[in-house]
């Protein structure tokens, strides 16, 4: 059976490529395997935020999953930092991992380049020491994840093979894989770049009014030329809002250029706008009723419950293997 794995940290206002490119995946698959889903909250410490911010931030994300149709009596969702084997496994699992090929990450390089070396927390350079142990604790072979991610899912199979060639099979091999199309959503304010949580004016926020998103996409970028075509390096602007169509929609990309064939830039963001909307009005409704229901507390502590069942088995699986264990 498979066991699928993922997270999302909670740093900021989730984006709908946040959307696209995972909660609504995690839905689709989630009965495919035993799942585990949680929100990586000691992961958004590696940059400076507010107590409250991570706090409302992580609730907030545990009602978008159940929004999204996760299921909690099938799929664990729950707080990182309330399982504490993550932890403790980071500490073993930072021995196999290495000082290169740490400041090789993407992801290091980008967040680390914008800062002063003194305000760089170590957190920050371990992240992908932390994921790892997140991976590998739940014996998970599927990780879905946004193209993003891809590079720190590769770094934990590494992890996975020197334990393995090390110690016997002690831990499972884990596999990223994305949806087939919008694993990487740009910004609508500059479409060489990816849509993240920190930018106001290229992201759709979850968060955003039905007003507000259909402002953005109408204010969205294009490009040269005015024909609906999918070529990302010509036409990256109107590509990545095919992109968000066909993610949404189902539509192929040949049957949204047959779709507006001899129409322009302007008919075409407004049918992508009203896709966005017909999708986001029921789910931020139910994210609503969700938030107001209580049942947040109710599904993380029950979440918890069930992964430190299978956390603790993998921890002390390792702890024995490397002879952390009394006799
Ligand atoms: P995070 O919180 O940055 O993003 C959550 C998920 O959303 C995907 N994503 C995108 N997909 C498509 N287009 C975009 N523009 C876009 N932006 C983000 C991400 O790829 C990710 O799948 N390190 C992780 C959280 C994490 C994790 C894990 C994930 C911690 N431990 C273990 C998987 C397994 C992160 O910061 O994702």
């Amino acid at each position: 059976m498979d066991r699928i794995l993922s997270g999302i940290k909670p740093t900021g206002q989730l984006t709908l490529g946040n959307y696209i490119g995972a909660i609504k995946n995690f839905a689709k698959v989630q009965y495919e395997g035993e799942t585990f889903l949680f929100i990586a909250d000691l992961h958004a410490l590696t940059l400076p935020i507010e107590p409250e911010t991570l706090n409302k931030n992580s609730r907030d994300i545990a009602a978008y999953y159940l929004a999204a149709g996760l299921d909690p009596k099938h799929t664990s969702i729950f707080l990182q930092s309330d399982v504490s084997e993550h932890s403790e496994l980071a500490i073993i699992l930072q021995n196999y991992l290495y000082m290169g090929e740490l400041s090789r990450m993407t992801q290091f390089k980008d967040k680390s380049s914008k800062m002063k070396e003194e305000a760089i927390g170590l957190g920050l350079f371990a992240y992908p020491v932390l994921m790892a142990a997140d991976i590998v604790l739940y014996n998970a072979n599927r990780i879905p994840v946004g193209e993003d991610q891809v590079q720190h899912v590769e770094l934990a199979r590494d992890v996975v093979k020197r334990m393995n060639n090390r110690y016997g099979k002690i831990l499972a091999m884990p596999k990223a894989e994305m949806v087939k199309v919008g694993a990487r959503i740009m910004s609508l304010s500059d479409p060489s770049k990816k849509m993240s949580k920190s930018d106001p004016k290229g992201d759709i926020y979850l968060s955003d009014s039905l007003e507000v998103m259909r402002k953005k996409i109408m204010s969205a970028v294009t490009d040269m030329g005015k024909e609906i075509k999918y070529d990302p390096i010509n036409k990256p602007g109107i590509s990545n809002l095919m992109t968000i169509m066909s993610s949404l929609s189902g539509k192929s990309f040949e049957e949204i250029e047959k779709e507006f064939v001899g129409k322009g830039y302007g008919d075409f963001k407004r049918a992508v706008a009203d896709v966005v909307v017909n999708e986001m009005a029921p789910f931020k409704a139910r994210y609503e009723e969700i938030i107001q229901s209580g049942l947040v507390d109710e599904v993380l502590s029950e979440g918890a419950k069930r992964a430190k069942v299978v956390a603790k088995e993998t921890l002390t699986r390792v702890q024995h293997a490397i002879g952390l264990y009394r006799k």
